[in-house]
């Protein structure tokens, strides 16, 4: 088996567990894992920026999966190769890989973030459509009452993408459309960017909250004059 791959086959960064190892040390019973998908969605940037902030909290190991949707946009809008989107991640699953550790309940996570989700992986999702290793992975999600975040991204929307939004809600999923805020006054895209992702992560209640918090408008205009 080649060296940068784990038993069932994802490619894992050097130096990390193996994903079917269990925790053994303290240090690995505290670390929480969190997967991170990228679908066919406007907005790949959004998938990398979560990896690239998820990579500066120590105690978190990612997980990637990416559709061929979600590679074909992330071709089109972004000046990175897959590979340097890879090696963001800890590790890396193949999107038909359902026998992946994460595509199992059993696996510990502490949340799946879905960034950009498209309307036919929300689809997907609203109807426990298990078909592929991102829909499994956050059908089980679900299922083991974890945080589900799906950055929906479409405008404006029809019934169906409205429903399918509703469902996920009502099965405890958080649907988290990646509409920019004015207020903090964002100074480029990739701040918007940035503080979008920030929110998301905060959602997942696995550090010190790390998106800008708005002061009050009397504070925000002390800041900005
Ligand atoms: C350039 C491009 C942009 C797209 N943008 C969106 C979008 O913003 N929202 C959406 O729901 N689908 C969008 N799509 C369509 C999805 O990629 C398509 O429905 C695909 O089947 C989704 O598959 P996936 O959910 O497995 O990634 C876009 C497709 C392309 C090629």
């Amino acid at each position: 088996m080649p060296a940068d791959r784990d038993q069932s086959g994802a490619r894992i960064k050097p130096g990390t567990h193996d994903t079917e190892e269990p925790p053994a040390t303290r240090a690995a019973a505290s670390r929480v894992d969190i997967v991170v998908a990228i679908t066919g969605a406007s907005g790949a940037a959004f998938g990398v920026t979560l990896l690239e902030q998820l990579g500066r909290l120590d105690h978190v190991r990612t997980h990637l999966v990416v559709s061929p949707a979600g590679w074909m946009n992330v071709d089109h809008e972004l000046d990175k190769s897959r590979a340097d989107i890879e090696s963001l991640a800890d590790i890396v699953h193949g999107f038909r890989d359902v026998g992946a550790s994460i595509a199992s309940g059993s696996f510990q996570t502490a949340g799946m973030i879905v960034a950009p989700c498209s309307m036919r992986t929300l689809a997907a999702v609203a109807t426990g459509l298990s078909d592929n290793l991102i829909t499994r992975t956050a059908d089980v999600t679900l299922k083991e009452r974890r945080r589900l975040i799906l950055a929906a991204r479409e405008t404006p929307l029809n019934l169906a993408h409205l429903r399918n939004m509703t469902s996920v809600t009502e099965m405890g999923g958080i649907i988290f459309p990646p509409v920019p805020a004015f207020y903090n006054k964002p100074d480029s895209i990739d701040q918007m960017t940035a503080d979008l992702c920030a929110r998301m992560i905060d959602l997942l209640q696995i550090a010190e909250p790390g998106a800008r918090p708005w002061l009050g408008l009397r504070a925000s205009k002390v800041i900005n004059t």
